[in-house]
């Protein structure tokens, strides 16, 4: 529980509160969590656990299993390559590494200067123009470390 004066409680009260009767209310809570505050405050993990009657154990761990959820602040910009089967067989590593290098981050990770957040994400429903990727929401096929330099440069700008 947070204190009652913690700036998070009264709208985390409201999203549990309208979410918790849901059959399966979990991913549902920290969907809405993240929709508000970005990503999913580390604050927030004992409440909704215990909102719940689970464990912090067992929140964090749907976290984690779920790649869209985030701990911390993403930065400025938000760029995900995708993992998934076809853009791996075309490339896709290759250019998950490009990412890494270039940025200077893991997955998760986000640039020193807070620019750029670099996510994995498992299809992006551009399988035909694999490897693909997508930044700030927009979804670019065929990228390679070339490609992706401008569309940086450009989102970056
Ligand atoms: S597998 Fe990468 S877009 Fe579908």
């Amino acid at each position: 529980m947070l204190d009652s004066q913690h700036p998070l409680q009264p709208r985390l009260d409201e999203i549990i509160g309208g979410l918790r009767g849901l059959e399966g209310p979990l991913l549902p809570i920290l969907h809405a969590v993240q929709a508000e505050w970005g990503h999913v405050p580390q604050e927030a993990l004992a409440v909704i656990a215990s909102a719940l009657n689970i464990s912090r154990a067992e929140v964090h761990g749907v976290m984690s299993f779920y790649h869209d959820f985030r701990e911390e602040p993403a930065g400025t910009h938000l760029l995900r390559i995708c993992r998934a089967e076809a853009c791996q067989a075309m490339g896709g590593a290759a250019l998950a590494e490009a990412a890494k290098a270039r940025l200077g981050v893991d997955w998760h990770g986000t640039t020193a200067d807070g620019g750029v957040t670099l996510e994995p994400v498992f299809c992006l429903g551009l399988c035909a123009c694999a490897p693909a990727a997508q930044i700030d929401g927009r979804v670019v096929g065929r990228v390679d470390a070339d490609r992706l330099e401008a569309l940086l440069k450009e989102c970056c700008a």
